[in-house]
């Protein structure tokens, strides 16, 4: 059994997608069911989420199930992990107070994730100091329980560095307390950040691009067949461009050798494939009907998990009380150890109480 600790989590925004799932998902599917590990903490990020939707915490209040809904249909176990609720866990909010104070405005602006979501989010000159400050609150997120591998995609790298900052400044000030982590990129690169289904960067619900886990056939089948590919592929026999083609790089993301002889035996695999497109001759039909045939095999049985839960809500919501009570648990014991370091834990101090005495009665002699 490995020492690792394991954490990640998301933002109750929406229902995840396609995007989560090859980028963060199926890893941490994977790590729980390796059996190597025996902390795995998935949290549900809602206090983060609040830091850019104050104004609508129904939106909010509404996902949390959501998100936990996909979770356990993806094969998340909580008798193997822990899944809570951040606000839930007000430990986390004491840690990122002290956090605040060893890190400067100007690097929280150099962030370069933060600087995107800024602009995205069209905050120039008005962004929320919480949201700001939230990878702040994600080291405590992170530190709390003393997490060493963190999967997520490559936006998430600048967050990660962040905490392992304030790790080194948190020891150097006040002794070795907290923990480094190491962020664990997905092994396949273009499941780092899958793209659109319009070629844009990113899979994103306000971009309306996402083909979401909990889709029906019939729409996953829709979005599919109306992808984005190559623009100068205008007849069959054009030759194509397999590069920065979304349909062929959701094939990169999921599709094995098994899936040519099973749905396109014609091809051996996707090198042949993607020769054949670049030669002329292969329509983008063909292409966009035997990626569909692989999403619907992946997609299907974590759909019918899902309906299969959506009958069970109330477990569901105390699988998050459960997991909740664990987390507050194990935070509460690391914030213990922060305050202690710090040297404000006044009232367990034993040394500090003889020590005040001392100073007391020996001016008064
Ligand atoms: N910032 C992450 C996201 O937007 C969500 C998150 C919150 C997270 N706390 C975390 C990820 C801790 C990893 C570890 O997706």
């Amino acid at each position: 059994m490995s020492k690792d600790i394991v954490l990640t989590g998301d933002r109750p925004t929406g229902k995840l997608h396609l995007g989560h799932y090859v980028g963060s998902l199926k890893r941490r599917v994977e790590l729980q069911n390796s059996g190597k590990y025996d902390q795995i903490y998935i949290e549900i990020a809602d206090a983060q989420a609040l830091s850019d939707n104050a104004h609508d915490v129904e939106k909010i209040r509404q996902n949390v199930i959501e998100v936990a809904l996909d979770y356990l249909a993806c094969g998340i176990d909580p008798k193997k992990s822990t899944i809570f609720v951040q606000s839930q866990v007000s430990e986390l909010c004491e840690l990122t107070f002290y956090y605040l104070n060893l890190v400067t405005l100007a690097r929280l602006q150099r962030n370069p994730t933060i600087k995107e979501e800024i602009k995205h989010r069209k905050f120039e000159n008005s962004i929320p100091t919480g949201f700001l400050t939230y990878p702040i609150s994600q080291a405590a997120d992170i530190t709390a329980f003393n997490a060493t591998i963190i999967p997520v995609g490559d936006d998430q790298l600048p967050m990660i560095e962040q905490t392992r900052e304030i790790v080194r400044s948190f020891n150097n000030l006040y002794g070795e307390t907290l923990v480094e982590p190491t962020a664990v990129l997905p092994e396949n690169e273009t499941c780092m950040r899958l793209p659109g289904l319009d070629g844009k960067a990113k899979m994103s619900k306000s971009l309306n691009n996402c083909i979401y886990l909990a889709d029906e056939p019939e729409v996953i089948e829709k979005k599919i067949m109306g992808m984005f590919t190559d623009p100068n592929h205008l007849k069959v026999s054009d030759p194509g461009v397999v590069e920065n083609n979304p349909v062929f790089i959701y094939l990169d993301a999921f599709c094995n050798d098994e899936h040519f002889s099973k749905y396109l035996p014609e091809y051996k695999n996707l090198d042949e494939l993607k020769d054949h497109y670049r030669k002329g001759g292969l329509g983008d039909v063909k292409v966009k009907r035997f990626l569909n045939s692989i999403i619907q095999e992946e997609l299907a049985p974590i759909r019918e998990r899902r309906k299969e839960l959506e009958q069970h809500i109330p477990e569901v919501y105390k699988i998050l009380y459960e997991g909740s009570q664990k987390a507050i648990e194990v935070a509460s014991q690391t914030l213990n150890n922060v305050k202690e370091a710090m040297g404000i834990n006044y009232f367990n101090d034993k040394d500090l109480i003889d020590s005040q005495i001392d100073r007391f009665t020996n001016e008064k002699k």
